[in-house]
């Protein structure tokens, strides 16, 4: 396979140093394929080639909401008709199960779908304003912020492209998109799509590298207007700063560290599968993982005994045989993840379940990890504390409603949270107190396009999906209209 490149004002070329890096399948440590590694002097051609798309050129822009549209679209047309191999292309790079990156292509041509579909309907409002100088009216209107760098994390690769390119490209602005460098094969098939259906040159541009060497320009440069992100809270945090310099916008969607609270009156095997999809699904990698277990004291032991033994129960495998848990998306977060789960066993938590590398029946060279349940944690102890981003649950217990909202809201992170029980008013009253972005009750982790997704807290600021997904893409511009143009007689005459 002949390494892929950037593709930068409508054409694909190779980063300028002539440097590629390995693309791994962490399934089995194999490399997959090689593709530009791209440094500072790429992103700046990248983003030259958005800026005079957008203010000298200003086809996307300028192009009728409707005909933006059509073409995002045919967008979601073309990956639906991909759609097999796009997911085996992210079940590859990730690790994930085919099924998982299954729904995420069917939900990626969902989201292209929700915002062309969105861009037409009516936005901004016409005010009266009949005071002041006289009669007047005003409007707001909504206008594209002009040239948006996008930077996305390796745990959904082709779906948090698309949660920021499609709101980014219905509203009209010229972006740079920089994939993690873990898994960019995905963006690249999603870039051969906009080049087939035919988007301006310069209105998407691509650049493949590492955070520091190529996406870090994207948030310094103040020929830069907006800059969102998905990732670490760390990274989250350089990014906001590097961003000040001209006062870009700035979105991220950053870490948790999301209670799952449980009473003893839920539905006990409902409150143990969507337990086990909120911190095993996608291996546990996800930014709203449910990774601490907050239950009811009379109902633990029964809980825990029960999720372990599901917990044993799942398959592992690499992700094309569709298993319940594929790979950790690299050897680093692998050994990040065993880390923690060392680090929780020495500080004396109890491994209930998994807590190991998994290297049986083919999984030899991958990074697989077990699914792991931890007992006996304590407020203080760093695995209750700090985002692993693996399979690995901890469990905590209180004994009252107020306890378990104390112990929910107790993190720098507020991602998201979830509430179990079959008792409608309580879980409305700890929803509300819930310092959190996405609180879900009686399940864990489903998300859809409609609805606005971010955090409060550490978890960063912002929202991906639903009309504020849009929003973000955007500027407001007020409009005056005076309706008498003589004079106003404001000053003495001369
Ligand atoms: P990361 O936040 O460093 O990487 C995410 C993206 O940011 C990648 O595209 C990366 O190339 C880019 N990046 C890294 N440093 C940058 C910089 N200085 N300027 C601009 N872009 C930069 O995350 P990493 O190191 O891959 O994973 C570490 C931890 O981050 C995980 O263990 C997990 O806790 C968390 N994480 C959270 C995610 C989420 O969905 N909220 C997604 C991925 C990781
Ligand atoms: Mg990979």
């Amino acid at each position: 396979m002949s390494p892929a490149m950037n593709f930068i004002d409508g054409a694909w070329r190779p980063a300028t140093a002539g440097t590629l890096r390995n693309v791994i399948n962490p399934a089995d440590g194999s490399v997959l394929a090689q593709v530009a590694d791209s440094t500072v002097e790429d992103t700046r051609l990248a983003i030259a080639a958005a800026r005079r798309a957008f203010y000298e050129i200003g086809t996307w822009r300028r192009m009728s909401g409707a005909k933006r549209a059509a073409l995002l679209y045919k967008v979601a047309d073309v990956i639906q008709a991909d759609a097999g191999r796009l997911a085996e292309v992210d079940c590859l790079d990730n690790g994930k199960p085919l099924r998982e990156a299954q729904a995420d292509v069917d939900d990626a041509v969902a989201c292209f779908r929700y915002y062309a579909g969105l861009i037409g309907k009516p936005q901004g409002g016409v005010y009266e304003v009949p005071d002041g100088f006289g009669e007047m009216h005003a409007y707001a209107m909504h206008e594209p912020v002009g040239v948006c760098g996008l930077i996305t994390p390796w745990n959904y690769p082709l779906l948090m492209a698309t949660w920021k390119l499609a709101p980014a490209l219905a509203a009209g602005n010229s972006v740079v998109l920089k994939p993690s460098e873990l898994t960019p094969l995905s963006a690249i098939e999603l870039f051969k799509i906009f080049e087939k259906v035919g988007l301006p040159p310069g209105t998407a541009n691509l650049v493949l590298g590492t955070g520091p060497a190529a996406g870090q320009e994207l948030a310094a440069s103040d020929q830069v207007d907006m800059i969102t992100f998905t990732g670490s809270t760390r990274t989250g945090q350089v990014i906001a700063t590097q961003a000040v310099g001209n006062l870009k916008k700035v979105g991220l969607e950053l870490g948790g560290k999301s209670p799952n609270i449980i009473f003893a009156d839920a539905d006990f095997e409902g409150a143990v599968e969507w337990a086990m999809i909120g911190v095993f699904f996608n291996q546990g990698q996800v930014c709203s993982a449910g990774s601490r277990i907050l239950i009811e004291e009379s109902l633990k032991d029964r809980f825990v005994e029960r999720l372990a033994q599901r917990a044993r129960g799942m398959r592992i495998g690499p992700g094309l045989t569709n298993p319940d848990i594929g790979a950790i998306v690299s050897q680093a977060q692998l050994d990040k993840v065993l880390g923690f789960i060392d680090r929780a066993r020495a500080s004396g938590a109890r491994v209930v379940c998994g807590g190991r590398r998994h290297v049986a029946d083919g999984c030899e060279r991958g990074y697989f990890v077990e699914p792991t349940v931890i007992d006996g944690c304590t407020p203080d102890m760093e695995i209750v504390r700090e985002e692993v981003f693996g399979p690995a649950v901890s469990i905590q217990t209180f004994r009252t409603e107020q306890e378990a909202i104390t112990m929910a809201n107790d993190t720098r992170y507020g991602l998201a949270g979830g509430v179990f029980t079959s008792d409608g008013a309580r879980a409305l009253r700890v929803m509300k107190e819930l310092r959190a972005g996405i609180t879900w009750i009686n399940c864990y982790n489903p998300t859809f396009n409609e609805a606005p997704w971010g955090g409060y807290k550490m978890s960063g600021y912002g929202r991906d999906l639903g009309v504020n997904g849009l929003l973000e893409y955007q500027q407001v511009k007020q409009v005056n209209i005076n309706l008498h143009p003589g004079p106003v007689g404001w000053y003495a005459q001369a």
